[in-house]
């Protein structure tokens, strides 16, 4: 068992990232000792805009590649006390179009990370993976993700993260690395790039432009506010056991539909905007996650209610139209186009 005392030293993969930014800095806010190193490659999803508040001396960013040994190497330290991959490739859409990308970062990068931390002697290595891995799961009241259920994933996104997790626990039986494992459901929150369904109704919606609904919208998605699911990832590095794996939830299963209607009804946008449009190929039905196991032995708990955070994120997003117009520029017309086409209109 270890506390935060013991982890000053800490070593973040895709921290210029949604999820990995906001990591960093409730890290660097709520521990005065840490010393971070952000080491990450800046494809389309990473945004060094995401680290402009962050004038600390404590961090140090990094360009590089997980995939390239000899990079890793040069910038993981001795003494490093944790090393947290968060960097991957994270859009199940995008996986779909084309795969290789999918299980060059996710796959081979993190074996790369493993061995990096164990030729450093990092004291333990933190992997962030998805409740994704285990699949869809029926539209009953009584069935949950729990760390026990099965590896079931569907789609090129979560077969990578799967394998990831097959390369820590052999890391783990092999040579004894110390490994904890997090699979979270949905994060919402500020700084999310507009690829994902939050951010895309939102950035949609504010524009007055159609919100793609896939399906019948009727899929069921377990949100969480991503502040909250840094703190678990804080909670499982500094207190988890190593080997287990934490589920990380909020209790919040919503049905896209739902998710699409609070959206339009907090910005004052008519539901008119909703567009149904052609399926996800093999799109999961459900995901809900049993927390029990963080909750107790852990002993975390969501600070955010779906309400509270959802006016968080809708008013960051309103606040920083300049951000959301950066993100959609470039090569993200191209994206909207190959994936939505003539049917939702111009991204
Ligand atoms: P993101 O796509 O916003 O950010 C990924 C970051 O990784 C980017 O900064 C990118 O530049 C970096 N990166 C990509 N390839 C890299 C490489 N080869 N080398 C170094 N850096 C690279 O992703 P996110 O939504 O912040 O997700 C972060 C992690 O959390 C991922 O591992 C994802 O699987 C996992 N996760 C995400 C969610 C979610 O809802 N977004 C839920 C559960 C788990
Ligand atoms: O569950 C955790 C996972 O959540 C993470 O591991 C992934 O990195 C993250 O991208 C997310 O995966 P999803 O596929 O659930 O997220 P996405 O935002 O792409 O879609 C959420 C739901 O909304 C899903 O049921 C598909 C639907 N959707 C999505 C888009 C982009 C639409 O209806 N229309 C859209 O245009």
């Amino acid at each position: 068992m270890t506390d935060m005392e013991n982890m000053r030293r800490i070593f973040v993969t895709g921290g210029a990232g949604f999820i990995g930014s906001a990591f960093v800095r409730l890290l660097l806010e709520e521990f005065p000792s840490c010393e971070v190193v952000n080491f990450d490659a800046l494809t389309y999803a990473g945004n060094l805009d995401n680290l402009k508040e962050i004038q600390d001396g404590r961090h140090r960013f990094v360009r590089g590649d997980i995939c390239d040994p000899a990079a890793v190497l040069a910038a993981l330290e001795e003494g490093t006390d944790c090393l947290v991959n968060f960097a991957a490739e994270s859009h199940v859409d995008r996986s779909i179009h084309s795969a290789a990308e999918f299980v060059r970062t996710n796959v081979l990068g993190t074996q790369v990370l493993l061995d990096a931390a164990r030729a450093k002697g990092v004291g333990r290595f933190v992997q962030v993976s998805t409740d994704e891995v285990m699949g869809s799961l029926p539209e009953r009241d009584d069935a949950f993700f729990k760390e026990s259920s099965p590896f079931e994933p569907n789609s090129p996104y979560s077969a990578s993260k799967a394998a990831a997790e097959h390369l820590c626990r052999a890391a783990r039986h092999t040579h004894g690395t110390d490994v904890v494992l997090t699979r979270c459901g949905n994060n919402y929150g500020p700084r999310q790039f507009p690829e994902k369904f939050l951010p895309l109704m939102l950035s949609n919606a504010m524009r007055d432009l159609p919100i793609p609904v896939y399906g019948d919208g009727r899929n069921v998605r377990d949100w969480i506010f991503v502040e909250d699911h840094c703190r678990a990832i804080l909670a499982v590095m500094s207190k988890g056991r190593a080997g287990e794996v934490y589920n990380i939830g909020a209790r919040n299963e919503r049905r896209n539909i739902e998710v699409a209607e609070s959206v339009l009804d907090a910005l004052g946008k008519p539901r008119t905007l909703l567009q149904f449009v052609k399926d996800r190929p093999g799109h999961d039905r459900r995901y809900a996650i049993d927390p029990a196991k963080v909750e107790t032995e852990l002993d975390w708990r969501p600070r955010e209610t779906w309400e509270s955070g959802l006016q968080k994120t809708i008013r960051w997003y309103q606040e920083n139209a300049e951000w959301v117009e950066r993100a959609r520029s470039g090569a993200y017309r191209d994206y909207y186009q190959k994936q939505y086409g003539q049917e939702v209109g111009a991204g």
